[in-house]
């Protein structure tokens, strides 16, 4: 567990906001002095006092609660309501154990609240582990009229591949959680009446059978490129004009890789995205009608 993200320890990319070049995978980029001084200072003297996962977690907030500061400025919602969501989000934050920064979450969540939902538009994420991404995403999708998508193994992570694993960053079976694990976050912390579930390795569930809904809004964090292209073959055929992309595993080199090729994109039948790396591990993908 480290100072990087609220959860378990995940290799930090830097923020740039800068949109990034196809064909040009950026090499990952480390923490800034100051992030890699707090976290050596973190890791000796704090870490040890608190043995507990969600402890730790919880001592981070005082850090990176502060990257919830954009949602106090949604435009589309009332002040009430975005101190609410403030406040259910940080809630999930002190329960439930995830793999998330308050910035990457605050990132997807203006991106969706840009706009209220047409008809039928939904969002989808793929990888929720104990379902504290997901219990937020589900109260800004109910906020604004969306339905949410969540598809997950519940096994953790799909055993690498020879060639992945040879790219030296290796989840094989982490994040494995039941899917009662899910439900359970959802009910307690988030609003599961617009949630839809869908169980399966992503080979199987959204690589075979494409998102039937228009996708506004997909955010991936699946910790493998294999993962990462299976699930855009399921939502970049359906994503809206103005439908954006979030990688949360642009600090994994293999799944820059494949984001920043564009025999990814042709593949696809899909125009090449505009890639702007943003805090934390994120990315966001825009095609570029949008
Ligand atoms: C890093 S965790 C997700 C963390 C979560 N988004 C959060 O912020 O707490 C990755 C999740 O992806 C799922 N996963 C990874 N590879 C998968 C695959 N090929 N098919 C289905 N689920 C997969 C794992 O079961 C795990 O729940």
């Amino acid at each position: 567990m480290a100072l990087q993200s609220l959860g378990p320890d995940r290799r930090h990319a830097s923020a740039t906001g800068k949109p990034i070049a196809l064909g040009d995978p950026p090499s990952d980029v480390g923490p800034g002095l100051l992030e890699r001084r707090l976290h050596a200072w973190y890791a000796r003297w704090l870490r040890p006092l608190l043995p507990r996962d969600i402890d730790q977690q919880r001592l981070k907030l005082v850090y990176f609660g502060w990257g919830y500061w954009p949602l106090l400025k949604l435009a589309t919602l009332p002040l009430w309501g975005r101190v609410t969501l403030l406040v259910q989000f940080l809630r999930v934050d002190w329960h439930v154990l995830h793999a998330h920064r308050p910035n990457e979450i605050a990132s997807v969540c203006q991106a969706l609240a840009a706009r209220r939902a047409q008809p039928g538009e939904v969002m989808v994420e793929a990888g929720c582990w104990n379902g504290g991404s997901s219990a937020k995403f589900s109260l800004i999708c109910k906020l604004g009229g969306y339905r949410l998508h969540i598809y997950d193994s519940f096994e953790g992570v799909e055993p690498l591949g020879s060639e992945e694993k040879r790219q030296g960053h290796d989840f094989s079976g982490a994040y494995a959680a039941p899917e009662a694990v899910l439900h359970d976050t959802l009910r307690r912390f988030g609003d599961p009446s617009v949630c839809t579930v869908h169980t399966g390795w992503f080979r199987t569930t959204l690589a075979r059978h494409p998102v039937p809904d228009p996708v506004r809004l997909a955010f991936m964090d699946c910790d493998s490129a294999k993962g990462t292209e299976e699930v855009l073959s399921g939502v970049a055929p359906r994503l809206t004009a103005d439908g954006v992309v979030f990688s949360q595993d642009y600090h994994i080199a293999s799944v820059r890789q494949v984001l920043c090729d564009p025999r990814t994109w042709r593949r696809l039948g899909m125009r090449e995205p505009t890639i702007t790396r943003l805090g934390g591990h994120l990315a966001s993908l825009r095609t570029a009608s949008a």
